[in-house]
């Protein structure tokens, strides 16, 4: 790919957010170097060609100004593709009219009533490990826990777990942008028929509550229905599965650590947000609406912009000493759940998933360790996910 002439030649870096390198294992502390040598807004060539914004602060304010940084496919020609997943593909006005329909289901109270399934599945899925002295964490417990919470709020078969499991992987980290497209469209059409069926007959459930839904007074129509239900279904599987990954890793690797959530249970949210700050996972795209001179840098109308908020909160401007892991560190800033209109509407439920599960595998499993050592082997993409870790403890 060649770099656009309107990209001077020292704001491009080699960067590959698919097959880089950096990707291949401890990511964040790797990507984050890369970073600190590298101009705030610079071009890499790969992946069609982008802008990546490597620096937090300026990311948060491009975020939050979605008339100049749009998250519409009409200015992102490489975000062009089928269904349209709302509402993180859409601008406001719509993009406000299309969150306000599933807005209450995912508040804090909303997500409330979800608590005893949530915590009973954790428990079904710690117990058969439990006495077993071992597991491997990312494909036993970490890519089922979400999925079995997201069939359940869908309504959906759980049998098909792991196909819908491998479509979202291959949607969210394969290289190719063409299998990419293609797992989006082999989920879309497997979530069509639930949408069918939901609407012949509603339920009390996620799907329901789409398909049932409203925009300017006129019912949701096929395509608007189709976005909103896959963006659900993605948003809440990848990235809570490699979180999780991440955390138990860490925790694995940092007794001390273990023993104060063990010494003062009510730590773990706060925990939960310091994990959060040094692992994130997710990042997001925007596409330039207009020809602009913005913080520096000429964009054109079209330019495409990367934002690796997995390592935002990395920074030495927001955090003192961001590497270290301070469960007593007050809340600190960071854009793992990203900012603007279209910050993550799934953060509480991600929240209160991972809550329940570390206190119920504390509870059981209070001390455990890697069964090896040296790094984790970990994947790039979308999300950022360790592709393994293995865990003992005394059985
Ligand atoms: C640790 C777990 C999670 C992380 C790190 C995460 C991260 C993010 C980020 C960075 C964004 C902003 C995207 C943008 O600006 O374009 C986002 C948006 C979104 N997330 Fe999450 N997410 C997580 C869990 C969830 C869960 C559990 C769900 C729901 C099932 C969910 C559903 C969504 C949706 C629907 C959006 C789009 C919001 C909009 O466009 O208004 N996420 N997420």
């Amino acid at each position: 790919m060649s770099i656009p002439s309107h990209v001077p030649a020292d704001r491009v870096v080699d960067f590959d957010r698919f097959g880089g390198k950096e990707l291949t294992s401890c990511p964040h502390r790797r990507v984050s170097e890369l970073f600190s040598d590298s101009p705030d807004i610079f071009y890499t060539p790969h992946d069609r060609g982008h802008w990546v914004v490597a620096k937090a602060e300026l990311a948060r304010d491009m975020l939050r100004q979605p008339d100049k940084f749009s998250s519409h496919p009409r200015h992102n020609i490489a975000n062009q593709r089928k269904p349209r997943t709302l509402p993180n593909q859409s601008d406001p006005p719509e993009h406000t009219q299309l969150r306000r329909i599933v807005n209450g289901f995912f508040s804090p109270e909303g997500i409330r009533r979800l608590e005893p399934d949530i915590r009973a599945l954790a428990q079904e899925l710690i117990e058969p490990v439990r006495a077993r002295g071992s597991c491997e964490f990312v494909s036993e417990i970490a890519q089922v826990f979400p999925v079995v919470i997201f069939l359940r709020m869908a309504g959906a078969p759980l049998e098909d777990r792991p196909k819908l499991a491998a479509m979202a992987d291959r949607f969210t980290r394969s290289p190719e942008v063409q299998d990419r497209l293609a797992a989006l469209e082999d989920l879309a059409r497997y979530l069509q028929v639930l949408i069918e069926e939901r609407e012949r007959e509603p339920r009390d459930d996620l799907v329901s509550l789409v398909v049932q839904g409203s925009v300017d007074g006129r019912p949701l129509d096929a395509d608007e229905k189709i976005g909103m239900v896959t963006l659900l279904f993605l948003g809440g599987l990848d990235t809570v599965a490699a979180s999780l990954s991440f955390f138990m890793a860490f925790l694995a690797d940092h007794p001390g650590h273990c023993q104060q959530l063990l010494d003062e249970p009510g730590l773990l949210p706060q925990a939960i947000e310091e994990l959060a700050r040094v692992h994130g996972v997710a990042g997001t795209e925007r596409g330039v609406t207009q020809d602009m001179h913005y913080a520096g840098v000429d964009f054109k109308a079209g330019d495409r912009l990367v934002f690796p908020a997995h390592i935002y909160g990395l920074n030495n401007d927001w955090v003192e000493d961001p590497y270290r892991v301070d469960f007593h560190r007050p809340v600190s800033a960071h854009l793992v759940f990203g900012s603007g209109p279209h910050r993550c509407l799934g953060s509480h439920l991600a929240r209160l998933e991972m809550r329940i599960f570390l206190e119920e595998w504390m509870a059981r499993i209070p001390s455990f360790r890697r069964s090896s050592q040296g790094d984790i082997p970990t994947r790039g993409g979308l999300v950022w996910s360790p592709v393994r870790v293995d865990l003992r403890w005394p059985a």
